[in-house]
This record gives structure tokens, sequence and C-alpha cells, in this order.
């Protein structure tokens, strides 16, 4: 590794354990509390559970009626959970509003896309624009971190919960047009940006510009319009955080912030929302089946750790998983045994300092009464849950020395929402089949297959000057979108000695959505020594193939026409009338390489393929073994000592050769190993 090894502070100052807990509405059982609440601290401790997250959702409980707050109840569950030594994450309550609200001050309800206001109901439902509510945010969260600064529970604060979705009210369209006004010195740059000459739309006056609409402007027309509306709502969601955060802020400076991010949720560029986090957290539901198509979703919920980690480069909160059944999906499938504690050691292993839950206990009713719970309706310890969840805190108590150590990674795998925001809208190759996160998964899990841990970046740490210097390979599938300084330093990085690697649709457009002149991919062209002259999109039904070393690998979706200006051809298409021409390429440009695969392959191709470049680059492996398929392991460590996560995500029994000896795990089973830090 090129960086040295940190070792990073527990999130909760003087609290050296990883935290275990999960959502709990003590407010909803408010009528029976001295039965309930005594007896959940007690099942909170007989499961091994150090934290729970108080105040989510608890608006109409802390301030009934405008103004008049009642925090009884908040003082006295926090009393108990002091007493108890657990450490209380405290939400603010902005995540959903009192009806009082709504009623005095419609203002604050959303307006959607299609310009219909929003009734008073569900979540999230409210404009960030409002000033109304930006005053009843700032009153409710001063009061609330006056009154427990010094209360002994409190260790972090949660910010509202889930941020998502979008506002079109006039106040935002205001809003929209202010902002557009930093991003563009002049009119005539934002039209020449949006190439709005298209269809007429040149704009003569900012009043002019709205937000996108089906009725309107909409993904049929500008596209610029389009992506800058996205990063509108990303700064409108940074600056409500800031804005709601100002009065934690200023009375308890000591007390970390997080809001729990929902892991590639498309509505928010969350490397732009991290860098307001002082932590970042987020919420994880795996669709697990208990079969082998497990191994596939152990694949993609390892990619998302991996990535929600990699916003800030240090621990995460996992700060919602179901112990059990998640009750929004069609089929409310239980975990199978041992799959509990799998999903919560995969998270550690991946970064996390955290196993927490949605939810403690399950409420009587509301649409999630039946989402899986630490404590059932049935309401004691004897539920197969419950002694999941018991054998996750007895699990994590052994692990202390884990946390705030370092998951050193010698790989880096490109995601980024202005990329996506862009390949998803435009019209041309394959229409609602690009699949940018899939590919971006596919060519992770060739990594996690080795057990080669892997940093998951996006565009703007890219451009950070030297950011690249710590990896030996650097991965961006479907690098379609260039933003200022990326192709720059991923030259840099090539020609001193790392290693590339570059797939069809990269280097199309700037970062306005206009396409490069000049021939694909634009400003990556020399570094990657090709020219894509043309894309061709399959049908589902249509395969070509990559002959490459003697085998051949399905190709499917998109095959791009490629010459080879200054690589080497590795491997050829091996039909139609493109039979023959390159499909997989290397440039060697100063000390390093860059690789280009023309087309969307199979699994197969990418694990041999993947399996040679970690062998060439000396990317470090979590063992120097080969894992049996479904088996992934990775590594934390402090630098003295490595603790090694074996994770097995298939229904059957697999063994693992350490070094040290052979590991028998069990289907679904997991390990620990430590070793000293070679
Ligand atoms: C989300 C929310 C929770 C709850 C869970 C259910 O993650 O944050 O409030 O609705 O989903 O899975
Ligand atoms: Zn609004």
């Amino acid at each position: 590794m090129n960086r040295p090894i940190v070792r990073h502070a527990p999130i909760v100052p003087g609290v050296p354990h990883l935290l275990h807990g999960g959502d709990y509405n003590p407010d909803q059982w408010r009528a029976s509390k001295e039965t309930t609440w005594k007896e959940d601290m007690r099942l909170a401790r007989l499961a091994g559970i150090n934290t729970l997250s108080v105040g989510i959702f608890a608006w109409a409980a802390l301030e009934p009626e405008e103004g008049r707050y009642e925090f009884g109840w908040l003082d006295e569950i926090l009393d108990l959970m002091a007493e108890n030594d657990l450490t209380a994450v405290l939400a603010t309550p902005t995540g959903a509003r009192p009806g009082w609200m709504s009623r005095a001050y419609p203002e604050v309800l959303r307006v959607n896309r299609d310009r219909t206001k929003n009734r008073h109901g569900g979540r999230h439902n409210h404009c960030l624009t409002s000033p109304v509510y930006r005053e009843k945010t700032t009153a409710v969260n001063t009061a609330l971190a006056e009154r427990y600064q010094d209360h002994p529970a409190l260790g972090v604060w949660h910010l509202s919960n889930e941020y998502g979705g979008e506002c079109h009210c006039d106040l935002c369209q205001e809003r929209f047009r202010a902002y557009l006004q930093t991003r563009f010195s002049s009119l005539d740059e934002l039209n020449e940006s949006w190439w709005t000459a298209f269809w007429a739309k040149t704009y003569g006056d900012w009043s002019h510009i709205e937000s996108p609409s089906e009725h309107g402007h909409g993904e049929q027309d500008i596209h610029g319009l389009q992506l800058e509306w996205m990063r509108f709502t990303t700064e409108q969601f940074v600056d409500f955080y800031e804005h709601e955060t100002a009065p934690l802020k200023a009375i308890t400076p000591d007390v970390p912030r997080t809001t729990n991010l929902m892991g590639t949720y498309p509505g928010i560029d969350y490397y732009r929302l991290a860098q307001a986090l002082d932590v970042v957290s987020w919420d994880s539901y795996p669709e697990w089946t208990g079969t082998g198509k497990d191994v596939a979703k152990g694949a993609r919920a390892s990619f998302l750790h991996d990535l929600t980690r990699s916003l800030k480069g240090k621990p995460f909160m996992l700060m919602e998983s179901s112990p059990s059944a998640t009750n929004w999906r069609p089929v409310a499938k239980l975990h199978r045994p041992g799959v509990h504690l799998l999903q919560s050691l995969q998270a550690v292993a991946h970064g996390s300092d955290t196993v927490q839950y949605f939810q403690f206990r399950k409420g009587r009713g509301g649409s999630e009464k039946f989402h899986g719970a630490v404590v059932d309706h049935e309401g004691t310890e004897r539920t197969r849950v419950f002694q999941d969840v018991a054998e996750v805190g007895a699990r994590l108590a052994e692990l202390d020395g884990v946390v705030g150590t370092d998951t050193p990674a010698d790989v880096a795998v490109v995601y980024d929402w202005h990329l996506r925001w862009a390949l998803e809208d435009q019209k041309g190759m394959l229409q609602g089949r690009t699949d940018y996160e899939g590919a971006v998964v596919a060519h992770y899990r060739a990594f996690w297959e080795q057990g080669v841990p892997t940093d998951v970046i996006d565009s703007s740490l890219i451009a950070r000057p030297g950011y690249l210097d710590r990896y030996k390979v650097l991965v961006a599938p479907m690098l379609y979108m260039l933003r200022p300084g990326v192709a720059e330093a991923i030259d840099a990085f090539v020609r001193r000695g790392g290693t590339f690697v570059a797939t069809y649709a990269t280097g199309y457009v700037d970062e306005h959505d206009r396409t490069f002149l000049g021939g694909f991919p634009g400003p990556l062209r020399e570094t990657l020594g090709i020219w894509a002259e043309e894309i061709d999109a399959l049908y589902p039904e249509d395969r070509n193939s990559i002959e490459w070393d003697g085998a051949s690998y399905e190709a499917v979706e998109l095959c791009e026409l490629i010459h080879a200006e200054t690589a080497e051809t590795l491997g050829a298409y091996g039909s139609d009338f493109y039979a023959g021409r390159p499909a997989l390429t290397v440039n060697r440009r100063g000390e390093g390489r860059a690789y280009f695969v023309a087309a969307r392959t199979g699994d197969d191709f990418l694990a041999e393929f993947y399996g040679r470049v970690v062998a060439e680059s000396g990317a470090e492996r979590a063992l120097d073994a080969d894992l049996p398929a479904g088996v992934t392991a990775q590594v934390r460590t402090d630098g003295t000592t490595d603790f090694v996560f074996l994770l097995n995500f298939n229904p059957a029994a697999a063994s693992v050769e350490t070094g040290g000896g052979t590991v028998e795990l069990a289907p679904f089973g997991t390990a620990v190993v430590e070793r000293a830090r070679a």
C-alpha cells in the first residue's frame, strides 16, 4: 500500500467498543412505559446492545402544539439509557412533520415534478427552501441540543432520516435560478453549456428557467438542465444539513453528527453530501434469499459498504439493517441461520464500527409492524431472531481491537453519481439497459472474489491532487463523463506506474453532458491509445465474443468498435462484421499500463482478466491463497495486527487455507482470524 496506515478514534469519544443497537421508538410506548421501557432496557442488555437510536420521527411527541415542547418522556428514556450504559444516537425529528405545521403553513408541503402539491402525510415530505420549515427546524433542534448537551447518554446526533426526494415549488424554482447564476457567469454561457439551440430551447432570461418536468423541459430535451437540477438538489440537502446542524455544532461541538444514507440512492451525490458529515452512516438491506444467489447479493452489499466507507475514507456506521425480514419487499423472506451474523460481520469487515438495526421493538400499528426487529410482538428473549442478535452482540464484544482500524486498499473502482445521471438520461446505445451500477459491481466483484480490498471512489476524489498516488490499480467501468481534471489525473497515474482499466462507453461527454469532439474516448484517447469509432448495441438475446489468449468469452449488450492507435491488441471480437477487430487492448505509457475492455462481458472474463491484473500489479490480497467461490476475505488493521474476516455467502460449507491452517466455514459462516501485520 502506498499510504500510511491510520488508526482512527472511536466514533463516540470515550466509547472504545463496536456499537450494537438500533432504531428505538419509546414514544410509541408511552402508555405502557412503566413495564415496556424497563423491559426494553433488560432485553437490550441481554442482547449485548450498547446503543439505541431515539427520537427519529418524534416531532409530534416533542412538539404536540406549535411552540409547546414536551421533553419529559425523552428525559426519562435518556436517563434510563444512561443508567443502563446505553449510548444514545439522538435524532433530530425533521424526517416527518406534525400535522399542525402543514395546516398552519402549507408552504412546507412539497411540490412534485408534475407540479402537484402534496397533502399532509408520509415522511420526507417537506420543502427544504421553506423559511417556515427552516425556522421550525432550528427551534426544535436548538431546544434538543440545549436540553441534552450535558446528558451522559448523548453519543451521536442523527440528523433527520434518509434525506431524499425533491421539491419543485415556487420557492425552490427561485433558489434553483439563483444557484444557476453561481454556476454560470452569464446566460450565454448557460445556453452554450446546455446546447440550448437544440429544439429552440435558448433561454432569453434567467426567469424563464424552470426545473425539469414531464409536462415541460424533460429528459427528452435538455440534459444539461436535468444534470444541474440533480446537482442543485444535492446542494439543497447539503445546505439543509448545514442549517439543521448549526445549533448542534454550536452547542455540542464534540458530539459527532451524521445522517443515514442509502447506498447508491440516485437522488443525491453522496460524495458531496459526505463532505458535510462528521461520520458517514447508512442503511443496508440486502435481499438475502437463502440460496446460491446470495453470493451475488453479498458482492453487491460489500460494494455498497466499500462505497460508503470511501465517501470519507474512515470507519462508518451501519445505522440500519434488518435482523430478519424486511417488510417493504414483496417477499419478506426470513434470514436463514447464520445470515444475520454474516451480514453484521460483513459490515465490520468493510469498515463499519457499528451494527445497528431497524428496529429494536416492533410497533403494534403502522406500516412497519411486521418489519424484522430485535424484540417481536411476543415480547421476550425466546425468539430465534433475538438469539441471533444476542450472538452478534457477543461476537462484537470480542472485537474491541477492531474499533477505529483502517481498511487499506491498493485498488479503487470508480462509481460516480454525475456520470450516472448523464448516462441514464442519454438517448442512444441502450436505453433503460445501460445498467451502470451493475457494470461497476461486476468489475468490483472480480476483486471481491480474490479477497482484494477495494475502495470505491468518484471523480471528485480522482481529481484531487495526489489522491490516486495511494493506489496500484484504478478501474473505471463506463467512464462516460469526464469531469474537469479527471483525465489529467488518470494520465498522470498511469505514467507514474499505475494500472488503469477502462471500458466501452468511456470519455463521451464533459461535465455539462456535451460530447467531446475529435474522437472518443475524448481526453483519454492518448492514455488508452485507442480511438472508439462506433458502439454497437445488442438485443438481450444477441451474443458476440472476445477471443483472448486461446479462450472465448461472451460479449453482450454493448460492443465498441475501436482502433488500436498506440495500444497493443490482446483480444479481438469473434463474430459479426467487426470480427477480428480489437476488443481488449493495453497501452504502455510511462511506467504504467492502460487497459481497454471494449465490450460488456460475463463474470468469467472479468475473473480471468482481473486475476492477471492483480498478479501483475502486485495489488495486495487479504490472504495469499485462492478462495473458494462465494467466499471473500477482507482486512482491517491497526498497523500491527491484521483482522482477517472470512465470509462465506454460500448455502454450503467451505474451507479456507489461511497460511496458518485451514478454517472451516459453515453455510453462510464467518470467521475472524488475527495475524501480525507483515
Ligand atoms: C428505512 C428507514 C427506516 C425504516 C426502514 C425499514 O431504512 O430509515 O425508518 O423505514 O427503512 O426497512
Ligand atoms: Zn420547495
